[in-house]
């Protein structure tokens, strides 16, 4: 029998929902709502849905809104009608699967919960914006459709956003790049001798190791506070003088995997010192619009270092489909830059950045409603992981889409073999390790609907009763000699 849902508890849930999608017909922004609940898991799967009749009265809307509203929900895969039963929720499976092979090679049965990807599925109003892309894209078809520097829309879109976060940019000092990552790429190649050294966090967003790796780079590893907001700025100083590198790898903004927010003092320090050792950061921001308590993220820290690069994207705020980020360069640079870029690729489609202009320009009535399913995700893996797993160590990130974990001893290798007889794929400690170490964390991502999330802590308490049983084979604390489970790319 569906669990049935009356007219009154989802007018409740849908409420909040609705006044968050602020733009469009009523219908449109009542499914918007209703996709996101379920996605979220708070209309869960298999439930039954008030009737169209029953609906509209405590909502505030009329019958033929709600009646369209179920209609379109049908026609997307979210609710399915069979005669007798009402409208029973269900999640459409993604076609393609939620997340590439590339990025999660072993095979997960049907029903696994993935850890290893900190992306979300697209906010309400993404399916608006292409529409608005679509009538737009006329006017560039007679044209060549080539724009490796980006079209100018989209440059003066990002290029007001730096300026309105303190740090003044022009539309010529954008680079349009298919994500954070390949501006990484782009900055590397352009910035880093052969086998030049770079400074990089440890622990740090695994596939920028293997991008500047791959542009020839020999990364230094610079350990960063797990536990606070801190960058050990002394520490950083030392190794800055100490190792000769020519350039450095940061992610101030609720890193990757740590959540941590550098604070706007340690910006200033860490941009002079930067200054003074002759280190070009190249700065991913990708994270910065993900605050989840309300805070302010202080200035950039491109602010103080002004020959910095300056990566980000719409992968983590906005939608990851849309292949779609940045480089700010300063204007000494951008021939070396456009060079690069050049060498890369020629370009983001046209119609993705179309879009990606429209949800940016959006973004202030988007984002809170992506931080909200955020923090509600962070909230429910938090609360499971006090209830089963009560000595592991667990930092409340203030931003970003993941917690990263303290085991009570190194174990994290084994526990992700382990987790995946209970169908919980991770990515391992060891996976966002610069220089080895790190099995006694693991990253833990709340990006997922809350019905997956309150599994993950019981699965995993009986996953980490097995590595403690030593019935699975205990990872070594040194990433020579592990096997790891996951590869380390990884988003
Ligand atoms: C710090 C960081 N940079 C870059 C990326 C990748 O971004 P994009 O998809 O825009 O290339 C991620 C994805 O997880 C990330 O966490």
């Amino acid at each position: 029998m569906p669990r049935v849902l009356t007219a009154r508890a989802v007018a409740d849930l849908v409420a909040p929902a609705l006044a968050a999608e602020s733009s469009g017909p009523a219908y449109g922004r009542l499914t918007e709502a209703l996709r996101h609940l379920i996605a979220d898991g708070r209309l869960p799967e298999g439930s039954r849905l008030p009737s169209e009749r029953d609906l509209p009265g405590p909502l505030g809307l009329s019958r033929t809104t709600v009646t369209r509203a179920y209609t379109e929900l049908r026609a997307q895969g979210y609710l399915h009608t069979r005669r007798g039963s009402g409208s029973v929720v269900q999640v459409p499976d993604v076609p393609g699967g939620r997340i590439d092979h590339l990025l999660t090679p072993s095979a997960l049965s049907d029903g696994a919960i993935d850890l290893t990807c900190t992306a979300a599925g697209a906010p309400g109003g993404t399916s608006e914006a292409y529409g608005q892309a679509l009538e737009e894209l006329g006017a560039y078809l007679p044209g060549t459709g080539y724009y490796p520097g980006g079209l100018p829309v989209l440059r003066e879109v990002v290029a007001e956003r730096f300026t309105a976060r303190g740090l003044a940019t022009t539309p010529d000092q954008v680079i349009v790049a298919p994500g954070a990552l390949a501006g990484v790429a782009i900055a590397a190649r352009a910035l880093l001798a052969p086998r030049g050294r770079v400074l990089v966090e440890t622990p740090t967003y695994p596939n920028a190791i293997a991008t500047l790796e791959g542009a020839g780079a020999r990364t230094v590893a610079h350990p960063i506070e797990h536990a606070h907001d801190d960058w050990d700025v002394a520490g950083l100083g030392r190794t800055l003088r100490q190792s000769g590198a020519r350039v450095a790898y940061l992610i101030p903004d609720f890193h990757n995997p740590t959540g941590a927010l550098m604070p706007a003092g340690q910006r200033a320090e860490i941009g002079r010192m930067l200054r003074a050792a002759g280190v070009v950061p190249i700065i991913d921001e990708s994270i910065v619009d993900l605050p989840l308590d309300g805070q302010v993220v202080p200035e950039p820290l491109g602010r103080h270092v002004p020959d910095a690069i300056t990566v980000g994207s719409v992968s983590k705020s906005l939608w990851g489909g849309l292949r779609v980020g940045w480089l700010r360069v300063p204007r000494g640079r951008a021939a070396d830059m456009a060079a690069s870029r050049l060498k890369l690729d020629l370009g983001v489609p046209v119609l993705e950045q179309l879009v990606a202009a429209r949800m940016l320009q959006a973004a202030p009535e988007v984002l809170p409603q992506q931080q909200a399913r955020l923090r509600a995700g962070r909230d429910v893996l938090l609360a499971g992981l006090r209830e089963h797993l009560p000595d592991w160590r667990v930092r409340v990130p203030s931003g970003g889409m993941a917690l990263w974990c303290a085991l009570p001893r190194p174990g994290s290798t084994a526990l992700a073999t382990a987790a995946r007889a209970y169908d919980v794929a991770l990515a391992a400690g060891p996976n966002f390790a610069a220089g080895g170490g790190l099995d006694g964390w693991v990253r833990l991502p709340y990006v997922l609907g809350h019905d997956q999330l309150e599994q993950v802590a019981p699965r995993l308490a009986q996953a980490w009763a097995d590595v403690l049983a030593g019935r699975v084979s205990a990872g070594r604390d040194d990433r020579r000699g592990l096997q790891p489970v996951e590869p380390r790319i990884i988003a």
